[in-house]
């Protein structure tokens, strides 16, 4: 694993310039970082300190077990509130589950024409009854990514040369969830050769990822700088002749930089363009450490297809992305997938289960109160 201090910074003061030099600057940042990378930094982002917020989850996560399960809400697909250690898994990983615990919630409104159609995804934000100060934190930094993404959307919009406004009106009214988390202390043995990864291989399958930069505590719980130079975030290069597996490298940002991710949304729209990075989250190889991160996902509105914008049509990539799927859809197949959801939610996708469909009907004919 190698350091490419070459993955472009982009500033959102040149975007939002409207200078002609400094627009093109960002957009070429944008087109080489997105397409090489999938990845990349972002400097003047105006998303605030994140260390209050922090504070809070942590003092969240160090609660008895019995006291943060009141907030585990498998029933709604862990989407909001608490998860538990070992709850999801990274698709490309074989099924290992992650060594973290996590808080998600949605920092925009959530139409409530949505929330009908897709409970889980849309559903509306759970908090810590005493405390309203990580309720209020969380939604303000959840809002700065947001507007940090949106601006950045923009900006991949000029170096596509697509319509101005199209990427970020296509996640208008979205599911965007904005997730904290905790990576737990390894034991000697699990840190040992990096037997355990703290986040296994995985590529995310939203639309773009803001990531605001973590902290690492010492076995002794003080925030202190990594026991080594090789742990945190690595991700894998686009493929060429000369690595048909692309390459890891470390995914370190400029002091105060934000990190964005291309996902599988923003892969399918633009036809493999921008790359979707498969990355993993490296623990120190000293026990006992944590670490303390946070990632907004911004995605596609859930009645948005999911199918290469026209100018990225070829039959190459209308073969490699078929079929078309709704990314509602995709998301409840993807949270299927990744141990979030049920196996049974995917038993919302369509009527051939001839058992739903009476159940429909007597619901419809007024003989029970849920269909
Ligand atoms: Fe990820």
């Amino acid at each position: 694993m190698s350091a490419l201090p070459e993955i472009p910074t982009v500033d959102l003061a040149d975007l939002r310039s409207g200078e002609p030099g400094r627009l093109a600057r960002a957009a070429s940042a944008i087109l080489e970082g997105f397409g090489l990378y999938g990845l990349v930094y972002v400097r003047n982002h105006g998303v605030g300190d994140m260390g209050p917020l922090y504070e809070r989850f942590l003092a969240f996560t160090l609660r008895p077990d019995g006291e943060k399960e009141r907030y585990n809400r498998g029933d709604l697909w862990f989407q909001r509130g608490w998860s538990p250690p070992n709850t999801e898994r990274a698709v490309v990983a074989g099924g290992q589950p992650d060594f973290k615990e996590c808080w998600f919630a949605a920092p925009t409104p959530m139409p409530r024409e949505m929330q009908l159609q897709f409970p889980e995804v849309y559903a509306d934000n759970v908090w810590p009854e005493d405390d309203d100060v990580f309720a209020a934190l969380y939604m303000q930094r959840g809002a700065e990514l947001h507007q940090a993404g949106l601006a950045l959307l923009q900006g991949a919009d000029l170096a596509l040369s697509l319509p101005e406004g199209a990427l970020p009106s296509l996640c208008h009214d979205g599911p965007h969830i904005f997730r904290l988390l905790r990576y737990l202390p390894l034991t000697a043995e699990q840190a040992s050769g990096r037997r355990v990864l703290w986040g296994e291989e995985h590529t995310d399958f939203n639309l773009l990822t803001l990531l605001p930069g973590g902290r690492f505590h010492d076995p002794g719980g003080h925030v202190a700088a990594p026991p080594d130079a090789t742990s945190g975030l690595y991700l894998r290069t686009r493929p060429d002749q000369d690595h048909p597996d692309g390459r890891m490298v470390k995914g370190a940002a400029p002091p105060g930089c934000l990190v964005a991710q291309v996902g599988q949304e923003l892969e399918i729209l633009t036809g493999g363009t921008f790359l979707a990075t498969p990355h993993v989250i490296t623990a120190p190889e000293e026990p006992g450490w944590s670490r303390l991160s946070a990632a907004h996902f911004v995605h596609v509105h859930g009645h948005r297809m999911l199918f290469p914008l026209p100018p990225f049509r070829s039959d190459a990539t209308v073969r490699s992305y078929s079929p078309p799927v709704l990314a509602g859809t995709y998301g409840i197949k993807t949270l299927v997938d990744i141990g979030l959801a049920p196996e049974s939610a995917l038993q919302k996708l369509g009527y051939r289960h001839y058992e739903r469909l009476a159940r429909t009907r007597e619901f419809v004919l007024g003989r029970t109160r849920v269909p």
